[in-house]
């Protein structure tokens, strides 16, 4: 599987070179964009600083509710996760509402992004997975249902397949 994820790999880059290729031959003499269109730049730094503002807006107003770890400070129990291309590995696939489970997360082959979603596919945790290090992560279960655990980080081109359920219980 991962040497036809490579030849595809090298088989797109090669493409992709081609592009950036015939793209710098047909600008070799470039055409000054203030002759085509005069105040272009202009617009274009006003764009520019728009789109800064809002990006700066976007990431404040959904950031603030983060970290979402800070209150859940005693863990229940832990739970194992690893990561391999292309599937998830936990030692155990239920929980209960009230529980505090610390994550456990590693790789055995390259980068992964452990990300919890809640059954509204809410994110509600995330954390890297990494070969050679274990990364905790820690979440209390407020409501039951099916949480799923996918990979946030493109790792291949079964990346997308990566996904794992977790099932949680009502409180006993
Ligand atoms: Cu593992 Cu993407």
């Amino acid at each position: 599987m991962q040497s036809i994820a490579v030849q595809i790999t090298v088989v797109l880059l090669a493409l992709l070179t081609l592009c950036f290729v015939w793209v710098l031959r047909r600008t070799a003499t470039p055409t000054p964009l203030e002759n085509l269109a005069p105040g272009a730049y202009k617009l274009r730094n006003r764009l520019f600083a728009l789109a800064l503002l809002c990006g700066a807006l976007i990431a404040g107003f959904t950031l603030l509710p983060w970290p979402h770890d800070a209150q859940a400070t005693q863990v229940t129990r832990h739970i194992d996760a690893k990561a391999r291309q292309w599937a998830w590995e936990l030692s155990d696939q239920t929980a209960r509402v009230g529980e505090v489970i610390e994550f456990r997360v590693t790789s055995e082959d390259v980068n992964h992004g452990f990300t919890l979603y809640d059954d509204k596919q809410q994110m509600v945790a995330q954390i890297q997975a990494m070969p050679g290090f274990v990364n905790k992560v820690r979440y209390q279960f407020t409501t039951p249902g099916v949480y799923k655990v996918l990979c946030l980080e493109y790792c291949g081109v079964a990346h997308h397949g990566m996904v794992a359920d977790i099932q949680v219980l009502p409180a006993p």
